[in-house]
């Protein structure tokens, strides 16, 4: 969880933030498989963030939710768009539209027929919304926004896009969301998303390897080794292993991207999620796939409260990515 406060002069002030684990089997393919077990971590989540704030942003998984571009006319009436919209939900949507959450955003005059307006529209099981909803009034919260996941990828990419040449204008951007047990690639191009998958890869395996090489129990391990206290002989045999794997892997999905779309290059890969706070993680995968390679961090422009620990914040920065393209959304003028 982070909160986020305007600190004046369109500055943002990183207020606070807390990180409370979740098990591996709680949240299962975008469904929250292990209801108590998720309020408990929310509950906890909250009280070490230690706010008065209980409005909250959250978002649903990519997987969980049908985007398509649409075309409006930039004309039509508000009845006249709630026809049309319902109408191009009904064809994309595989349930009644009864069970359906919908929404739309107008994205700006279509490129080749300025009279009419390209727009977004998404779609979700109200099922999948309403159960995270539900998940977070048990935790005493309340929910103000849905958004997705990706979108908050986007939102919180913008934050760094100055960090790039030419601020990354005309670039393929790759960024890899490296979690616990997936791994999300998003590829943008001026900020459109242009491509997305999800792959098996995550923290997870790393984790399993230091438990059997070390003979420790999970959560144990799990624990050691963000705090990096492990032996000697862990950075080469085992953590070594791991990042090489991990390169490998995104040079693999680029490839995947490449292949899926006529696009033949990336221009920089920047690493998230909170396997992108392993150290060295960038070089070994500039080395091995030949791209620039940037650790995310959105919170390089921002200011810091005094209740937060810059250099954690600095370490911990790339798994709050998602969190902070959340958090984003409410300064978006109403
Ligand atoms: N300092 C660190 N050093 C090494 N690994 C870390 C560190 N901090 C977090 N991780 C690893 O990052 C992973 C969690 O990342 P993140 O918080 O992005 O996952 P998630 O979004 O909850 O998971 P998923 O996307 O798979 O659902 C875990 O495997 C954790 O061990
Ligand atoms: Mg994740």
């Amino acid at each position: 969880m982070l909160e986020l406060a305007d600190s004046g002069n369109g500055m943002r002030r990183v207020e606070r933030y807390a990180i409370a684990p979740l098990p591996k089997d709680a949240v299962q393919e975008g469904a929250i498989a292990k209801t108590e077990v998720v309020e408990a971590a929310m509950r906890e989540a909250w009280k070490l963030l230690d706010t008065r704030t209980r409005d909250v942003a959250m978002a649903l998984p990519a997987s969980s939710v049908i985007t398509k571009k649409i075309m409006l006319p930039g004309s039509a009436s508000e009845a006249e768009i709630e026809t049309q919209i319902n109408a191009e939900a009904n064809q994309v949507a595989s349930f009644p539209l009864g069970d359906v959450s919908l929404d739309y955003q107008i994205l700006g005059p279509n490129a080749k027929n300025p009279a009419e307006n390209d727009a977004l529209l998404v779609l979700a099981r109200r099922e999948r919304v309403e159960e995270r909803v539900a998940l977070a009034e048990a935790a005493g919260l309340k929910t103000v926004i849905m958004d997705v996941d990706a979108f908050a990828t986007l939102t919180a990419y913008e934050q760094m896009a100055f960090q790039l040449p030419d601020n990354g204008k005309g670039q393929v951007i790759a960024i890899v969301d490296i979690g616990a047990n997936s791994t999300h690639v998003n590829v943008l191009l001026d900020n459109q998303m242009v491509y997305q998958r999800e792959h098996a890869l995550g923290g997870n395996t790393l984790t399993s390897e230091i438990s059997r090489r070390f003979d420790l129990p999970l959560e144990e391990a799990e624990d050691t080794k963000r705090k990096g206290l492990l032996p000697d002989s862990y950075e080469s045999e085992v953590l070594q292993p791991f990042l090489d794997s991990v390169a490998q892997e995104i040079g693999r999905a680029l490839q995947l991207f490449f292949s899926a779309t006529s696009f033949q290059r990336v221009d920089h890969i920047l690493l998230a999620g909170g396997c992108a706070a392993i150290p060295g993680l960038d070089d070994v995968v500039h080395g091995k796939v030949q791209t620039s390679t940037l650790i995310a961090n959105p919170f390089s422009k921002m200011a810091v409260s005094s209740h937060v620990k810059a250099r954690q914040l600095a370490s911990e920065a790339p798994a709050l990515f998602v969190a902070c393209g959340l958090a984003l959304r409410r300064f978006d003028p109403a």
